[in-house]
């Protein structure tokens, strides 16, 4: 199968087209036909990228663990799902991604794709929305009426923060970039401030949730606007591998849940959570879209490699 790797030191990854063999799924394992991955590009950086589970450093990792497509084959012992059918979900960080004709994952990381959503669109959420859930309700345990402040609300994650706190019955702040504060107030945001005007911190207080999306500085200058009982959580990349204690405990990967993708496909359907596509880019420029040279449409939702485009041919 066509598959693009990463080969370049751990620093600088790039990523490279290859063909290597068709995955066999082993028992319990699910052979999912990609149609479209998403594109995280500081995934080349994190540490399953580049180390096997077992500490080993990991050569040749196919990206991209956020996938639509449909069921191939099945291992052994599974019985969730029948040949042919769309699904959408992850696999894991460890294994070889979806950036590729072919990828394996387990049916508790998949579940049905929805219907209206094409399998571009499909691909841009389970990162994204999972990684919002899993914040907002596992680990800040987001109570309706209380105060979350996004950290970077337009992005790839934030905008599914927003949305998914809004639905919760929060009262929503966001940070955003001027062009991207309308777009915000649509999704439920109750106010926007633009990180390029006055501090945030200036003007906000007694906040019961953060959800950093950007790390660094804004994540040190966020501290400060929480009440005493209140919870901060950083999914940003530069948050990884930090020594500061209150930054480990607040840092967190998000992993495959096809319970709760399954809750967000039925709001998707009902209308109540909105998908953004940026960019739409053939397999063989995935590096491109991993390296940032591609330009996300209207600014808003993640770029999304196509495998096997509408018209059905590969690429
Ligand atoms: N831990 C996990 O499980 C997990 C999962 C997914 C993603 N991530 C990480 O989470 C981070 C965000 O991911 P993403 O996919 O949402 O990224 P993204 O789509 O690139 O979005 C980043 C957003 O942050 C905004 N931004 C930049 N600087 C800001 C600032 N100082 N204040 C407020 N907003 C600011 C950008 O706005 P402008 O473009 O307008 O500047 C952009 O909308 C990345 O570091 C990614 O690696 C982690």
């Amino acid at each position: 199968m066509k598959a693009m790797q990463v080969n370049s030191p751990a620093s600088d990854p790039t990523l490279f087209p290859v063909e290597v063999p068709q995955p066999i799924p082993g028992d319990g394992e699910v052979l999912i036909r990609v149609y479209a991955a998403g594109v995280t590009p500081t995934e080349l950086l994190w540490y399953p990228t580049s180390h096997t589970r077992t500490g080993e450093p990991r050569v040749g990792a196919i990206p991209g663990h956020e996938f639509s497509g449909a069921i191939s084959a099945f291992g052994k012992d599974v019985q969730a799902f029948h040949v042919e059918q769309p699904v959408f979900g992850m696999n894991d960080w460890f294994s070889e991604g979806a950036t590729a004709e072919f990828c394996l994952t387990r049916p508790e990381n998949i579940t049905a794709k929805p219907a209206s959503l094409t399998h571009e669109s499909a691909a841009t959420v389970p990162i994204g929305a999972l990684t919002a859930w899993q914040g907002l309700f596992e680990r800040a345990k987001l109570q309706p009426g209380e105060r979350v402040l996004v950290q970077g609300g337009a992005g790839a994650v934030g905008l599914f923060v927003v949305q998914l706190a809004h639905l919760h019955g929060a009262y929503v702040i966001a940070t955003a970039s001027q062009h991207s504060i309308e777009f915000l107030q649509q999704l439920g945001a109750d106010e926007v401030f633009d990180y390029q005007g006055a501090p945030f911190e200036d003007k906000l207080e007694k906040v019961d949730v953060v959800f950093d999306c950007v790390g660094g500085e804004t994540l040190e200058r966020s501290w400060g606007v929480l009440k005493p009982s209140g919870r901060l959580v950083t999914i940003a990349a530069q948050s990884e591998g930090r020594e500061d204690q209150r930054v480990k405990d607040a840092f967190f990967i998000v992993e495959p849940n096809s319970k709760q993708l399954a809750m967000i496909a039925e709001w998707i359907e009902e209308k109540k959570l909105e998908t953004f596509v940026g960019a739409i880019v053939p397999l063989k420029l995935a590096s491109d879209a991993y390296r940032g040279a591609i330009k996300s449409n209207g600014g808003h939702g993640k770029i999304v490699v196509s495998v096997i485009p509408v018209s059905g041919t590969t690429n």
